[in-house]
């Protein structure tokens, strides 16, 4: 692995990743959260810097160490997440969403904390913005990796988000699978690509899974020169 992490074919690149889960406050002590630890999005860090890439790494709330060389903007809800990216997406070339973006948000927050007075607590909860459908919008020049992390008709709901948001490539996996999903250090991925091809990798290390998403990923930077 040491002999792999010489080639620096992300020299001069910047890449943009997001990792981890939002947190959306419900009061001062409380949040809506997900499952995300932000392994994926930080392996790929890691990864990318070590292969020369400028890597810049928007990161909601996780216990994982900073990788070496990595510019790190820590945000705690979706609304910062997407301000963080918005300003820097015109400078960079890569764009990899990792992160567990909350879709919704309290619609109010407590000032105080929340008193268990009632039998039944009600949380009206309204849309985040869809932070990589914005960027499948705007972009210019910039390529696109998702991910889609699905229960259910995997391959269907993954292509269906490549579409909607103008993605160049998204990376999907079953959660429901043993060896895959939050806060493991493995996953089993299949890779599904603009043009409809679709890549099925075996059960492997979050660290390999971003070797190999890098190496699809300097295919299209080679591509689109
Ligand atoms: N994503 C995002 N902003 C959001 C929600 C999702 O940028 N508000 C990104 C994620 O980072 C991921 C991709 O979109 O790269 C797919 O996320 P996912 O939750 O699977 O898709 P959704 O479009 O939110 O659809 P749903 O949750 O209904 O399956
Ligand atoms: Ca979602």
């Amino acid at each position: 692995l040491s002999l792999l992490h010489k080639r620096q074919d992300l020299l001069n690149k910047r890449i943009l990743i997001t990792a981890a889960g939002t947190r959306e406050p419900i009061d001062p002590v409380r949040y809506v959260g997900n499952r995300s630890s932000g392994k994926m999005g930080y392996a790929l860090a890691e990864t990318a810097a070590k292969r020369g890439a400028e890597v810049i790494l928007v990161s909601g709330p996780s216990n994982l160490p900073i990788p070496q060389g990595v510019t790190i903007k820590k945000v705690e809800t979706a609304a910062q997440m997407h301000a963080a990216v918005l300003s820097e997406f015109d400078t960079v070339d890569v764009v990899i969403k990792a992160a567990a973006v909350a879709d919704y948000r309290p619609e109010l927050i407590a000032e105080q904390k929340i008193k268990k007075t009632g039998d039944t607590l009600t949380i009206n909860l309204v849309k985040n913005p869809d932070i990589l459908r914005e960027l499948g919008q705007q972009k210019k020049r910039q390529l696109l990796v998702g991910f889609a992390a699905e229960t259910e008709d995997l391959i269907t709901h993954a292509r269906e988000k490549l579409t909607r948001k103008n993605l160049d490539m998204i990376v999907a996996n079953d959660v429901t699978l043993p060896g895959a999903g939050f806060n493991i250090d493995t996953n089993i991925v299949k890779i599904i690509h603009k043009n409809g091809t679709i890549e099925e990798l075996p059960q492997l290390r979050k660290q390999q899974i971003a070797e190999i998403i890098l190496d699809k990923i300097c295919i299209m930077l080679t591509k689109s020169i």
